[in-house]
């Protein structure tokens, strides 16, 4: 049986000799398929694979289709935009994510991010400090619990948003818990985005809403770029001078908002809020240990597609 390790962004070298070592342990045969540069490398590499570990490599139906002995398929990270349960579901193969697992790089970057635009992309020009700043946290799941802590660490005031989790478990996990969207944003100086890309979310973060910050706030996006409404992030800078946004991958439009609002805004080149070796060995591992426990013992712990 086949365990195929499918990224187009590599893992650390250190996470790939991991995998391999749990999967040859547990007597499957190891497959490796890097920096493709087209889809069809993952369908024609899929073939025989029983397993699939990916990272944001888009699994589609065609690439189901094109696995006729896939029995499971494990997004190495967190969101699973990327894959298409129905899919995977129509055709009985298990999908899994790994929680959790890379959340640490992603906090890190997200507290980076707030201290470059604060310090204007480390130009010499005057800049300010987080400390004594307040952050509103959009979701206050893994990766935001952590950005919250190490802010509060920083100095910052931290505040929460989280539709899934009650006002009292929000001040449990030690941030203030605010009542809506509006006073998340309106009384934040940065705000941190973490929810993640789903049909509800997509495009809805727009004008008003980041309008509605106060002045000389930041808006920081290390989720997904689909849950910014790009026109209206375009029209919020134009109309309010004083607002900035960072983000780990850039918008669609993101050449115009350069050129435009220069060092108002910045974008990484290609998404790297995972790109550690600590969380590509701790997502990468967990990936293929959930692989063999549902291989060998049918543990379906983390299936998303139940
Ligand atoms: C995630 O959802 O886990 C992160 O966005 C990381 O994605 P990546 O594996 O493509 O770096």
């Amino acid at each position: 049986m086949k365990v195929l390790v499918a990224t187009e962004k590599p893992f650390a070298a250190a996470a790939v000799k991991g995998i391999r070592e749990i999967v040859e342990q547990a007597g499957l045969e190891f497959a490796l398929l890097e920096k493709y540069s087209s889809p069809s490398e993952l369908i024609a590499a899929v073939a025989d694979a029983t397993a699939l570990i990916v990272r944001s490599d888009k699994v589609t139906a065609e690439v189901i289709a094109a696995a006729p002995s896939l029995k499971i398929v494990v997004r190495a990270g967190a969101g699973y935009d990327n894959l298409d349960l129905e899919a995977c579901s129509k055709a009985g193969v298990v999908a899994m994510n790994t929680p959790g697992q890379n959340s640490n790089a992603v906090a890190e970057l997200a507290i980076a991010m707030m201290i470059y635009m604060s310090r204007g992309q480390f130009t010499p020009a005057t800049g300010s400090e987080i400390q004594g700043k307040t952050l509103g946290i959009q979701a206050f799941g893994n990766v935001g619990r952590l950005v919250g802590s190490k802010a509060a660490a920083l100095g910052m005031k931290v505040r929460a948003l989280d539709p899934f989790m009650t006002a009292e478990q929000i001040q449990a996990a030690g941030a203030e818990s605010v009542e809506d969207i509006k006073e998340l944003y309106s009384g934040s100086d940065f705000v941190s985005i973490h929810i993640p890309a789903t049909p509800q979310t997509i495009g809805s973060i727009g004008r008003e809403l980041i309008c509605s910050m106060p002045k000389g706030a930041v808006l920081v996006n290390t989720a997904r770029k689909e849950v910014i409404d790009e026109q209206g992030l375009m029209e919020a800078l134009e109309l309010r001078p004083d607002l900035k946004y960072v983000c780990d991958v850039a918008p669609d439009n993101y050449a115009l908002l350069k050129e435009k609002f220069g060092l108002r805004v910045f974008a990484t080149p290609k998404k790297m809020g995972a790109q550690t070796a600590e969380a590509n060995i701790n997502a990468g591992l967990a990936a293929a240990r959930q692989i063999v426990s549902y291989l060998k013992d049918g543990c379906t712990r983390f299936q998303l597609n139940k």
